[in-house]
């Protein structure tokens, strides 16, 4: 839980980048620091528990809320997707309303043109994620690299439970030599084990109750993974999401951590990640863990 702010001004709030970059040129100081966290809205304690490690890390922090269409592959997620802004925007006043929020439309940022750049990721861009949602990793690309411009942050925080996109947004600083120090933050759980996001929201209860499945299954293949190959962990889990649950399995992937590339033969000096997606009534929901 986070501790109300009772002593509230009100939060300073843009839906235009240029209000919001003379905004920020007035409070900069030669050596103050911005951090920033970028999110889709529909917000949740895991991005609340983002926006608390760049308050106590940074003298100034920015959040953006923005559904970003380059990154939706599919037609009927965007649609779908929760946007929920007065309940955000009163959850983030009453985290802190020192918070500066940028919730653009969609012509501030595209400028008429809803398009992504082109991005080579050197590869980590076609595993998993890539491979199910052609293009996503583009338009997630586009819309950091655009958010960056915009805000100059001196550090911006991902949640892990997208390791393949903070790996990917980690790349893009690294190849375009931005200024910008890109920190993972651990994976906010339900009591439940349910990775928080805010596609849960369109979970029925049942469901939700149901999808503590993912976070089990990922620590039994994390134990089965200490003598076992990671082929033979991939039957299993395969085994374990069979037509008996209610959830399709798309992937579930024993990845090395840094490429992303899978896992054929076990090395002491690797670490390895475990990826999963499954979908339950057109929802999909990913989740990862670390196994050594
Ligand atoms: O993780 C998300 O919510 C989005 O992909 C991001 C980073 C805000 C870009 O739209």
């Amino acid at each position: 839980m986070f501790a109300l702010n009772l002593n509230k001004t009100p939060m300073p709030i843009f839906y235009g980048k240029a209000a919001l970059i003379d905004y920020l040129k007035s409070i900069k100081t030669p050596n103050s620091t911005l951090g920033f966290v970028p999110t889709m809205g529909a917000l949740h304690q895991g991005h609340l528990s983002l926006m608390q490690q760049s308050l106590a890390e940074n003298d100034n922090t920015v959040v953006s809320i923005f559904v970003n269409p380059t990154q939706f592959n599919n037609p009927e997620d965007l649609l779908k997707y929760p946007r929920t802004l007065d309940a955000d925007i009163e959850k983030i006043n009453n985290l802190n309303s020192d918070i500066i929020l940028y919730a653009p439309t969609v012509d501030d940022i595209y400028e008429g043109k809803v398009l992504s750049l082109t991005f080579n990721f050197d590869g980590l861009e076609n595993q998993m994620e890539g491979k199910f949602r052609p293009g996503h990793f583009d338009g997630v690309g586009t819309i950091v690299k655009r958010l960056f411009e915009i805000v100059m942050p001196t550090n911006a925080y991902f949640g892990e439970k997208d390791f393949q996109q903070l790996q990917i947004v980690k790349k893009m600083v690294t190849k375009n030599n931005l200024k910008v120090n890109v920190i993972g933050c651990a994976i906010y759980r339900e009591p439940n084990g349910l990775a928080m996001s805010s596609r849960n929201e369109r979970l029925t209860d049942q469901e939700r109750s149901n999808a503590a499945l993912i976070f089990t299954t990922l620590n039994l293949a994390k134990e089965k993974f200490k003598t076992n190959s990671a082929t033979s962990v991939t039957k299993w889990v395969e085994k374990s999401f069979d037509t008996s649950t209610p959830f399709e399995l798309e992937y579930f992937q024993i990845a090395d951590e840094t490429t992303l590339r899978p896992c054929l033969r076990k090395s002491n000096i690797k670490k390895y990640r475990a990826f999963i997606a499954i979908t339950i009534n057109n929802i999909r929901l990913i989740d990862t863990i670390s196994l050594n």
